[in-house]
């Protein structure tokens, strides 16, 4: 009976899906409960991938129920597509098997439209977004003007929000980005299809949660992006526009902070960033090209090449503090397999002093130079290797200084993609005994 968070502890991509994949076998419930489909959460069963988007990564578990919490935004034209995808692959068989809050927000066209256009008239100085509205939607949403699915499924209450918001956007599109305005009707057929297809999977997500808490069961709770993406907490600007640390797991769905009992961090043994903001430790030379080319670094939601770098344990530091972690899941050790020497990054350096702490401020972190220490590699494949006795000392090594310099346990190592490329050392959820 526990219910346990999993966050991404750097700039997202960290393989937060196939955790939660392998995680779900000893959960009831898994709930996304923030950001929208500019997550890419990527599965790898057998020599089957799978990349989920908005559905909860615990959805190729046939029994588990997979929630979409309040604090999610929700485009239905993807997620028809992703739905339609899995059921082709026989997963999702049964409609039963996904619950969407009524509080969720909807991603309409006009959101995307704007998130684009803005990119495109920002120029050099854009963040790099996932062009999938995300920014746009929870601005509505924090403005108290979004539409909501609980709007959605009912024609009149969705026609009058849409030719309330309408207006505002077409001016916006048309008189500042210059794009062509939309067409409201065209909107309210389209969208008022995807309510009436949505109904059915209308659920109170928190009060089942509730029930289900104390029912005893095990709730996984998935994140999306990463803790340096957090609007809050992240290297704003250069961040998405949800709480993407331990906290919105309670916002985001309507769990008490008292009901988390665990909170799992992922972080890549090494680091990479999609989109624009600073990056103290990338590498822009070979090194950072091999972390690419092994990694397969490139996005799994835009198809975008990954700026790559060492692992930076300043970062990782305040990724522990701010998410509250009880464990770390180190994931994509085999990737640094042929490297002689390995670095990481303890502490910054700026304007000629030495910072233990990541900077709040992002013009100091823009000015950071990382301070590297230098360990040893394996120099071999750990690809198949199932038990952390059988990795080699100087990977062992690697993972010991990990949990020294952040405090933190490592609790899973992960050495390749598949389900089965796992190194389990504890298991977050507490026995049902
Ligand atoms: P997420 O957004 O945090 O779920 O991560 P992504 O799916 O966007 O990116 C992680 C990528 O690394 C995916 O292609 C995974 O299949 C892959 N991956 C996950 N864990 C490992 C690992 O331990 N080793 C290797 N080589 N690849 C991994
Ligand atoms: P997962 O869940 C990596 C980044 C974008 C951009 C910034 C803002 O797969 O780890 P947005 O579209 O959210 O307004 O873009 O955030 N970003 C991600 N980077 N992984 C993600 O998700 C991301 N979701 C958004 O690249 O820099
Ligand atoms: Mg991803």
């Amino acid at each position: 009976m526990s219910t346990v968070v999993i966050i991404g502890s750097q700039w997202g991509d960290e393989g937060k899906g196939k955790i939660v994949d392998i995680y779900t076998e000893y959960a009831e419930d898994v709930v996304r409960f923030q950001g929208g489909n500019n997550a890419g959460h990527t599965l790898v069963v057998g020599n089957e991938t799978t990349v989920m988007h908005i559905i909860p990564s615990g959805i190729l578990h046939p029994g588990k129920r997979c929630l979409i919490g309040n604090g999610v935004v929700l485009d239905p034209q993807v997620f028809f597509q992703e739905a339609e995808k899995l059921k082709a692959k026989g997963y999702f068989q049964n409609d039963a098997q996904l619950m969407i809050d009524p509080a969720v927000h909807i991603i309409m066209p006009y959101h995307r439209t704007i998130d684009v256009a803005r990119e495109k008239m920002a120029g050099q100085r854009k963040i790099g977004t996932t062009g999938r509205g995300i920014g746009p939607a929870y601005e509505d949403k924090v403005g108290r003007r979004g539409i909501r699915l609980g709007d959605l499924i009912h024609p009149e209450r969705f026609a009058e929000k849409l030719r309330e918001a309408l207006p505002e956007k077409n001016f916006l599109l048309e008189k500042f980005l210059g794009e062509p305005p939309l067409d409201e009707a065209a909107i309210f057929d389209e969208y008022r299809l995807y309510g009436e297809k949505l109904r059915k999977f209308l659920g109170n997500t928190a009060k089942v949660l509730h029930d289900s808490i104390a029912a005893g069961n095990n709730i996984l709770l998935e994140g999306a992006q990463g803790t340096l993406l957090d609007i809050d907490h992240g290297t704003y600007p250069f961040v998405t526009s949800s709480s993407t640390v331990a906290g919105g797991a309670c916002t985001g769905t309507g769990i008490g902070p008292c009901s988390i009992d665990a909170v799992i961090g992922i972080s890549k043994a090494y680091v990479t960033r999609v989109g624009e903001g600073p990056f103290p430790t990338e590498l822009k030379d070979e090194t950072g090209e091999l972390l690419r080319r092994e990694g397969h670094e490139y996005g799994a939601t835009t198809g975008r090449p990954r700026r790559t770098g060492w692992l930076d344990m300043v970062a990782l530091r305040k990724a522990v503090q701010l998410n509250g972690l009880t464990g770390l899941a180190l994931t994509k050790l085999d990737v640094l397999n042929s490297l002689a020497t390995i670095r990481i990054c303890s502490a910054y350096r700026c304007d000629g002093k030495l910072l233990s702490e990541f900077p709040t401020e992002i013009g100091v972190l823009q000015r950071c130079e990382p301070v590297f220490e230098e360990v040893p590699g394996w120099q071999c494949d750990i690809r198949a290797v199932t038990d952390l006795e059988q990795l080699p000392p100087a990977s062992r090594d690697f993972i010991s200084k990990v949990e020294k310099m952040s405090g933190c346990p490592v609790v899973l190592v992960s050495v390749g993609p598949r389900r089965d490329q796992t190194i389990q050392i504890s298991n977050p959820f507490r026995s049902k005994g």
